[in-house]
């Protein structure tokens, strides 16, 4: 079950420092072990360049939290693609509320607007080693189509790219999702 009161809301601008919080601390915990240099400037408070930065709005894309009675405690991104897809850039849940389905909520909402607007996919990369992510996009019925190399801080490290293709009609409904 979700946390009780989360809610699936469009992002305003307010939302931009809570949101860097959340993508950062999640990034570390997703990726921390992968790139100990980049956490290491992260927690100085430098931004290494390929860390998600909120300066609003970031490019066209479509930006959704999930947040508890006003916190902010999940981020999702979406960005069409020229092919017709949907990339999601990036996911993130607020460590202290990983593994409580606030990520399935948020991936719900991304899936619903994708089918409503006509996607024809959801689209998604993961630095391999990124345990965490590479088991939710699984639990999503992902599968990997590609894969590219990617450089954090000097440090070089192989991504896969996972695709939901979005032929079904929708078998779930969100949980309190107000997005169009
Ligand atoms: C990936 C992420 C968004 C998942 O969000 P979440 O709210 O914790 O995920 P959910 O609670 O909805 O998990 C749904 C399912 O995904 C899978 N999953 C989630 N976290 C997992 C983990 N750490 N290890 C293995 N599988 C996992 C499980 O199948 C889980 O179902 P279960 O709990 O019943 O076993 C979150 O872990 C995160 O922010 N990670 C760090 C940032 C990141 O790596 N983002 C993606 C790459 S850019």
């Amino acid at each position: 079950m979700p946390p009780p009161g989360l809610r699936i809301r469009p992002a305003v601008p307010q939302d931009n420092h809570s949101k860097q919080r959340v993508v950062d601390a999640a990034w570390i915990s997703g990726h921390g072990h992968l790139f100990p240099r980049s956490v290491e400037r992260l927690l100085r408070g430098e931004r290494p360049e390929e860390t998600f930065s909120y300066e609003y709005p970031r490019d066209k894309g479509i930006p959704i939290v999930a947040d508890i009675r006003g916190q902010v405690v999940g981020v999702i991104d979406l960005r069409p693609l020229p092919d017709g897809s949907l990339l999601i850039e990036p996911i993130a849940v607020d460590p202290a509320f990983q593994r409580h389905r606030v990520g399935s909520e948020l991936w719900k909402a991304a899936e619903t607007l994708a089918r409503r607007r006509d996607y024809r996919a959801l689209v998604v990369w993961a630095v391999d080693g990124n345990k965490k992510a590479q088991g939710f996009y699984a639990s999503q019925g992902c599968t990997p189509f590609a894969s590219g190399k990617v450089m954090f801080d000097g440090v070089e490290a192989t991504a896969t790219g996972y695709r939901l293709d979005l032929a079904q009609p929708a078998g779930m409904t969100p949980l309190n999702v107000d997005i169009q």
